[in-house]
């Protein structure tokens, strides 16, 4: 099972990146397996660590992709680094060993340290469907314009039947980034 999660890192400097990754439960360890290059990466090789933020905000993950900051962070209690403040739960994550991959290692770590901060509300279609979206956007370069464009017509079925104002502004910033992908691509092939 892969659970989408928002991983915030600290580069040596202290500086955070937030940004999101599926993560796999394989026992009790939890497995990053991040693109290379990466800053997430660079950051958990320098600083042996991470935070996994389990949220039903989809601003934040649509946000990582747009370039969008709209969340504030708190300092973590057992590791050096960031939790979102408004966070439903989140687990401290120490590295415990590097599976080396020259396109896509993967990082085996161990939650040292969990809080619950807010109830799960139950599942919400629209929250999935940005999700969803907010992947493709992620690979723009790398999958058909054709399969972008038809997902992300049946997607929206959810976005229109489900969605609150939080899912609405993510499909929103989604929408645009993939429609000006697009345009400058266009714009590139007629110059
Ligand atoms: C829901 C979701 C899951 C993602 N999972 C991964 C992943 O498992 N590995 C990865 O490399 N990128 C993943 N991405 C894309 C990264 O969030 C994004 O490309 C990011 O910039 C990673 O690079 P960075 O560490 O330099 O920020 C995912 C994106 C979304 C929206």
């Amino acid at each position: 099972m892969i659970y989408e999660t928002i991983i915030s890192t600290i580069d040596t400097n202290g500086k955070p990146h937030v940004t999101p990754f599926g993560v796999q439960k394989k026992d009790n360890l939890y497995v990053i397996a991040p693109f290379k290059p990466s800053t997430t990466l660079e950051n958990i090789m320098s600083t042996q660590c991470a935070v996994m933020n389990l949220t039903d905000d989809v601003r934040v993950f649509a946000g990582a992709i747009v370039h969008q900051q709209v969340y504030d962070l708190l300092p973590a209690t057992k590791l050096q680094g960031f939790r979102l403040a408004t966070t439903l739960a989140h687990h401290e994550l120490q590295l415990v060993e590097v599976l080396e991959d020259a396109e896509r290692p993967h990082l085996l770590m161990q939650s040292i340290y969990q809080e619950t901060h807010q109830p799960f509300a139950g599942f919400n279609r629209a929250q999935a469907a940005v999700i969803e979206l907010a992947v493709l956007a992620s690979r723009l370069s790398r999958l058909p314009q054709e399969k972008i464009l038809s997902e992300r017509a049946y997607l929206q079925i959810a976005i229109d039947k489900t969605a609150g104002e939080r899912e609405l502004q993510a499909w929103q910033w989604l929408v645009e980034k993939i429609d000006n992908y697009y345009a400058e691509q266009t714009g590139l092939n007629q110059a």
